[in-house]
């Protein structure tokens, strides 16, 4: 088989700083969870997320083993506790939501927009209202995502939040170096979440980052990163924390890899540039791109949808075969599917050509299945309650089972069924791009 393309992976300098970087780490012997890389690296991280177009805005940055960790400890920051109540965007990847469970707290699932496909700031509202009414307790925080690195309607959010005065984590992992009004995603609520998985816009192999609003807060989710462990000459601990600081290995991998954020920035919206002109006049297909002027979206992975009605080569074929292994590289996915179908997949023709893209070389992937649609947070009896409220103009349907609850509007299971990434990464060239959008057009029947 010739040359895979695949969605995005990680690219090095071409000057070889990560390499001269973790040289100087075993140089030194700086091979633990802290040290100068780590330092530098959230150095070169604030001097990133304060370059905005109206403000210096003097964020404090943690540097972390994953983005998955930041989660954790921004919802522990903002207070989450057992018992609790945490409102997150359903049209997500899991790590959003999870630590949400780590937590002993429910997570509220709140459905998306059309527009930037994130989380709807009016149905947000709604289920705040309904939370309040039915618990007589507000939500603890609120997690919106920048899906695909498309920014959220942070300043419809903050404006809500602040009215009932609900702390804001922005999951930024996607959206590294995106910005609303100028201003980058992870800089507007109390914290940002940063990820550095190998597939990021940047990458330290594995890891992540909060963004913090000030030096207090940045100073507690230290404490947190690295054990809680209290100023004394021995070890003394207050409160419960986690193993979760970087390590100077990992951090200096990112401090090559800042050196090119901004080149590999400029690429994915190069690529998406291209998607747009390729496939602007392909019936039936439409690339996801920026609403309006204040989205600045860094396009993480380019995402299209493929209309119901498109036929797709070899479209009666799809589903016929149980999946074996992980489809696209997936680590750790060690069981075989037990059937070929869930109760909510990607329609006939977005997995027949998922599957022809394959055969042609291309990696492609489904969007990410809404939350609220996994079994994880359908445990046990799954009741439906449908909502009409006069504010919102379409029925809300409110699901309650033991392990989440969730208020749908129908948008995000919908562009599940007929959205699709495509590749947007570093490797990616201008060939590449036309080979997809040749090979999307030959699987197209006329
Ligand atoms: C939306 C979102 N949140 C959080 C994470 C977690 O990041 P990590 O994989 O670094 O733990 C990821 C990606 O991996 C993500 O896509």
């Amino acid at each position: 088989m010739g040359k895979r393309i695949y969605l995005c992976l990680a690219h090095m300098s071409e000057a070889g700083l990560e390499q001269k970087y973790i040289k100087e780490a075993f140089d030194t012997n700086w091979v633990v969870p802290l040290g100068p890389n780590v330092n530098g690296f959230e150095a070169d991280l604030e001097e990133f997320v304060n370059a905005n177009d109206n403000d210096n805005l003097n964020k404090r940055v943690v540097a972390l083993s994953s983005g998955t960790a930041a989660v954790h400890l921004g919802l522990l920051a903002a207070g989450v506790k057992a018992g609790d109540e945490v409102i997150v965007q359903s049209f997500t990847f899991c790590a959003s939501s999870h630590p949400i469970t780590y937590l002993g707290a429910t997570p509220v699932f709140v459905d998306s927009e059309r527009d930037s496909w994130n989380i709807d700031p009016d149905l947000m509202e709604e289920a705040i209202k309904d939370r309040i009414a039915k618990t007589g307790k507000k939500p603890a925080a609120i997690v919106p995502v920048a899906l695909y690195g498309m920014p959220y309607q942070i300043d419809r959010i903050m404006e809500i939040a602040n009215k009932y005065e609900i702390p804001v984590i922005e999951d930024a992992a996607e959206g590294f170096g995106s910005r609303w009004n100028g201003q980058v995603l992870g800089t507007f609520g109390k914290s940002g979440v940063l990820s550095f998985n190998g597939n990021k816009m940047i990458t330290t192999s594995g890891g992540g980052a909060l963004i913090t609003a000030n030096e207090d807060e940045w100073r507690e989710i230290m404490m947190y990163a690295t054990q809680y462990r209290e100023s004394y000459p021995y070890y003394q601990h207050e409160k419960i924390g986690y193993n979760y600081r970087m390590s100077n290995i990992c951090a200096g991998i990112g401090r090559g890899q800042m050196t090119v954020a901004n080149d590999h920035i400029a690429h994915h919206k190069h690529v998406q540039e291209l998607y747009e002109e390729l496939l602007k006049d392909v019936r039936g297909i439409k690339v996801h791109g920026n609403p309006d002027s204040r989205y600045d979206s860094n396009f993480w992975l380019c995402t299209i949808t493929i209309d119901p009605d498109i036929k797709i080569k070899g479209q009666e074929n799809a589903y016929k075969t149980i999946v074996k292994g992980a489809v696209g590289g997936a680590a750790g996915v060690i069981h075989a599917a037990t059937s070929a179908h869930t109760d909510c997949e990607p329609n006939d023709n977005v997995e027949a050509l998922r599957v022809a893209m394959d055969e042609a070389g291309i990696e492609a992937r489904p969007l990410w299945k809404p939350m609220h649609c996994q079994p994880v947070y359908r445990q046990g009896e799954v009741k439906s309650l449908e909502l009409r409220v006069k504010s919102y103009n379409s029925p809300i349907i409110c699901q309650t089972s033991a392990s989440s609850v969730a208020y749908i509007n129908g948008v995000s299971e919908e562009l599940f069924k007929v959205g699709m990434c495509l590749p947007s990464g570093p490797y990616v060239s201008d060939e590449d791009v036309h080979f997809i959008v040749d090979t999307i057009k030959a699987s197209i029947i006329q």
